[in-house]
């Protein structure tokens, strides 16, 4: 293949990529009216009960979904949700919310307890996989700007060893937090943004 070709093979592979991602997001955003009920227009909740999705990893949103179908995370809601998707549903949908942007909640965290959760995150390192300023990559999800409420359940969650779909790592980490440090984290995760 001579130069020129190769140039124009590889534009082509480019816009071909760049094309499907833009279907996907489009598609996602019709398939999203089922989500908006409970994670909100754009994937921004207006309740700790209900993770915000707008910005997420794409790659950690369509895992989820997987896991709820497949039975590896469970909750009666997100179960009863994610048995009506296809593969092809799981990944326009994780396009469409990390496309979109996330909101601040508006929660106001204590000083506090912010420096505390900064410190207890420091000696746990938590920015070893979940990065600096917790924005998460690939399959590690982002934290920053979460609801506290909604962080403070799912470790809780994972020390009690009701959610198990982490491959071990953020049980034996939540182990090692009391109560305390659980609020102080949830605290500090949320004035991230
Ligand atoms: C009836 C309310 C409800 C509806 C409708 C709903 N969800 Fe959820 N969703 C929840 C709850 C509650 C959780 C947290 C469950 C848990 O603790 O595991 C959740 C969690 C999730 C998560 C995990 C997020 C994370 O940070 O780990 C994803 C992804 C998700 N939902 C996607 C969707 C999508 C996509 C739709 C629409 C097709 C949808 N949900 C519709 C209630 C709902
Ligand atoms: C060794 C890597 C690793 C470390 C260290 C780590 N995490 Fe995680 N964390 C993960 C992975 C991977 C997941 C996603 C698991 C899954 O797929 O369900 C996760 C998930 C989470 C979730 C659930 C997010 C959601 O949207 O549902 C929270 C909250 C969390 N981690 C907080 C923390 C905090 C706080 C620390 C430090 C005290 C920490 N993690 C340290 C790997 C790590």
């Amino acid at each position: 293949m001579n130069f020129r070709a190769a140039v124009t093979s590889l534009f082509v592979l480019i816009s071909l990529c760049a094309g499907a991602q833009a279907q996907d997001i489009e598609a996602g955003k019709k398939k999203a009216e089922a989500c908006v009920a409970c994670h909100g227009a754009s994937g921004n909740s207006a309740s700790g009960m209900f993770p915000t999705l707008a910005g997420q990893n794409a790659r950690y949103l369509y895992l989820q979904l997987k896991d709820y179908k497949e039975g590896r995370r469970k909750n009666p809601m997100m179960t009863a949700v994610a048995g009506a998707l296809e593969k092809q549903d799981m990944h326009d949908l994780a396009a469409y919310f990390a496309s979109q942007k996330q909101e601040r909640t508006g929660f106001k965290a204590e000083p506090e307890r912010i420096k505390a959760g900064a410190a207890k995150a420091e000696e746990s390192l938590c920015a070893m996989c979940h990065m600096g300023g917790m924005s998460g990559q690939n399959e590690i999800p982002r934290l920053a700007g979460q609801h506290p409420d909604y962080v403070m359940t799912q470790l809780k969650n994972f020390k009690a060893r009701e959610r198990t779909n982490d491959a071990g790592n953020m049980t034996s980490l939540a182990q090692t937090l009391s109560e305390e440090d659980i609020t102080n984290l949830a605290h500090w995760i949320s004035s991230l943004y």
